[in-house]
């Protein structure tokens, strides 16, 4: 970085310039996805820009999605999404969607409690009142990219202690000998929003694809509401389509 660097960014305010400067490093591999920005303070000595300055163009790139910021650590080159294919027909779990691609997956909880079932909860669980359910709220993670944000239901006495999962919902459940072998699922499209873009690592507004399904045990019992926000450019979803009979 230095300041002829900046200047030859061609017009515009200087934060835009510092900003195609960051992003050519990025796109010609001078700064490697994972690796450290230097400091803020830094960049701003190299450049002679002012540090505010550097600020609104690391800013803007934290908000598209193409630095991530750290607390306590710095901010570094996000990793880049591949896309990833989804069959619509197979009743599979994130863990396992993930690991058939050779990806490691992890979850941030956001939330994993007992509760009093909400109405719709109420309605779609078929729960009344004085029943429990489960909530689990996470951000799925593959490979370091967040890759959905998903809150799932599920009726409480199937799992009485959801703290129990660690890793896999659907390997909780079968542990309890109540994993779902069937599923529907509706698929409808959205715009992110503030907390989702935060969460997703993606500019507000962005496009996704909000899914929720509902799975059944093999008694026909309802055990799971799940509402999930996938990333529209992480995702796509792939159907085997037959002549109706
Ligand atoms: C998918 C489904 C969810 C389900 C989850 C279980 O992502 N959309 O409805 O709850 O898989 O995944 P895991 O077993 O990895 O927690």
């Amino acid at each position: 970085f230095s300041a002829h660097k900046v200047a030859s960014m061609g017009a515009g305010p200087l934060y835009m310039r510092l900003q195609r400067l960051l992003e050519d490093a990025i796109s010609s591999g001078i700064l490697k996805e994972g690796e450290a920005l230097p400091t803020e303070r830094d960049i701003a000595e190299l450049t002679d820009l002012s540090r505010v300055t550097v600020r609104r163009a690391v800013d803007d790139l934290v908000r598209q999605g193409r630095l991530i910021r750290r607390h306590g650590s710095g901010t570094f080159v996000a990793p880049t999404v591949s896309r990833v294919e989804q069959s619509l027909s197979l009743l599979t779990s994130f863990t396992e969607d993930m690991a058939r691609r050779g990806l490691s997956s992890r979850s941030e909880w956001l939330e994993r409690m007992v509760a009093a079932p909400s109405p719709d909860e109420m309605m779609v669980l078929g729960l009344s009142m004085g029943d429990t359910v489960a909530r689990l709220e996470r951000l799925r993670i593959a490979d370091d990219v967040p890759m959905a944000i998903e809150r799932a239901s599920i009726i409480g006495s199937f799992l009485p202690d959801p703290a129990s999962v660690t890793d896999s919902l659907y390997d909780a459940l079968g542990k309890r000998s109540a994993r779902p072998c069937r599923a529907t699922q509706r698929i409808s499209a959205r715009n992110v929003d503030e907390r989702e873009a935060s969460l997703l690592q993606v500019i507000p507004g962005e496009a996704a694809l909000y899914i929720e399904r509902v799975s059944y045990l093999p008694n026909g019992r309802v055990i799971e509401f799940t509402r999930s926000v996938y990333r529209g450019d992480a995702y796509d979803f792939v159907a085997e389509l037959k002549i109706p009979e």
